[in-house]
């Protein structure tokens, strides 16, 4: 058995309140699997996700960062997922800078009604990071057990 077959990677996804939340939810009550390696933190809208945030997270051990929101257009707070894709786009720059792998981070609309697509999501996301393996570039070593 190889070392990525026994690797569980850990996810963070940042799901916006009105609608990527409720599609978790969906995906849930639908009893629509994804790995239980998805840790959600709710947002009120995906703009609430400063890149700093994805940069922690990998910091504290994430392997992998999802940020799901309403689909353009259909934002709550209508144009908050119009500044969380420039800042995503600013940090996939960066992420390049500091050398990450850019497929360690995603963004997605995921409306309220689309409990598969986020389950779909999830499950691909999850194997994707699992190919990668686990994330140690910007692990800080104070934060590991
Ligand atoms: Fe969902 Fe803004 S409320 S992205």
């Amino acid at each position: 058995m190889s070392i990525n077959e026994e690797f569980r990677p850990n996810i963070v996804a940042f799901c916006c309140n009105w609608c990527s939340y409720a599609g978790a939810d969906l995906a849930g009550s639908s009893r629509l699997a994804y790995p239980a390696d998805v840790k959600i933190i709710k947002v009120p809208c995906s703009c609430r996700v400063n890149p700093m945030f994805i940069l922690r997270a990998f910091e504290k051990g994430a392997d992998g960062v999802i940020i799901c929101g309403c689909h353009p257009g259909d934002c709550h707070y209508s144009t908050g997922n119009y500044y969380a894709r420039r800042r995503m786009k600013l940090l996939f720059s960066m992420l390049d800078f500091i050398g990450v792998e850019k497929s360690r981070v995603r963004v997605e609309w995921v409306s309220a009604a689309e409990g598969v697509k986020f389950s779909q999501t999830m499950n691909e996301f999850v194997e994707t990071v699992t190919k990668l393996g686990k994330n140690v570039r910007l692990e800080d070593l104070r934060c590991s057990k």
